[in-house]
């Protein structure tokens, strides 16, 4: 009896102690800051919670898709009118890719960007090249490998405040993706310009959009840009 006593008290405790067991294996593991059930961080925060280890995008001829490393790839930009700002926001949500804007320190007015009075402030800035507007809050490329850069054209360029942003900042191991909106101009050597005066980084050509495009032509130059 007490053999048998002893046998079943054994086998109540394995089973108690293999469904403990099993209730932690199921328990709920606490979501990193990194997981993907994270709030999409905001403008200010995205770059601070920019990763320090970035894999390279992958292979996207295999898949409709694009399979980018979400935490790699930034569509930065800068818009005065809100343009470029809808453009970048369809970017990066067909890249799953984060996002950043460009903001001046001293905000333009509708009258700073009237291009009919030569004198007014985006006319004057154009028209010196050594203006370089001043950025109200930097914004850090550490852990990005890909950058969409998107920005308006002024007067055939970009607007100065690119220059000041790409001449303060190294790209070194980061491909930049220029892209731009206008009335008509095409993006012309905006691109160009840009890769001269960053002196770092692998630029691609960049491409003038309409505010037309589709959602599909963007998803394919996407993919053949991160291909
Ligand atoms: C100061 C200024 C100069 C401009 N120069 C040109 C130009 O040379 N060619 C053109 O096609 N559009 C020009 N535009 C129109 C803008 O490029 C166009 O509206 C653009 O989409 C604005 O982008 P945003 O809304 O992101 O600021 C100019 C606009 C401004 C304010």
């Amino acid at each position: 009896m007490q053999c048998c006593g002893m046998k079943r008290i054994a086998s109540i405790f394995a089973a108690v102690l293999m469904l403990a067991l099993a209730i932690s294996s199921c328990a709920k593991q606490p979501s990193s800051p990194n997981s993907e059930n994270t709030a999409a961080p905001t403008q200010s925060t995205a770059l601070t919670a920019a990763p320090t280890e970035c894999a390279q995008p992958t292979d996207t001829t295999e898949t409709s898709e694009v399979p980018t490393d979400k935490s790699c790839v930034l569509v930065l930009y800068f818009s005065a009118t809100g343009n470029t700002k809808l453009l970048a926001e369809r970017i990066a949500r067909l890249a799953d890719a984060d996002i950043a804007e460009i903001s001046p320190a001293q905000p333009y007015t509708a009258e700073d960007l009237n291009y009919h009075d030569r004198s007014t402030r985006a006319s004057a800035e154009q028209n010196d090249s050594s203006a370089r507007p001043a950025i109200a809050e930097d914004i850090s490329l550490d852990g990005y490998s890909v950058v969409f850069l998107g920005y308006p054209i002024w007067w055939g360029r970009p607007p100065r405040i690119l220059n000041t942003f790409v001449e303060s900042h190294d790209f070194s191991g980061i491909t930049i993706i220029p892209f731009c909106t206008s009335g008509s101009s095409d993006i012309g050597s905006s691109d160009d310009a840009l890769a001269a005066l960053a002196g770092s980084g692998s630029w691609l050509d960049g491409r003038r959009f309409a505010m037309s495009i589709s959602d599909d032509e963007l998803l394919s130059w996407i993919g053949d840009s991160l291909e």
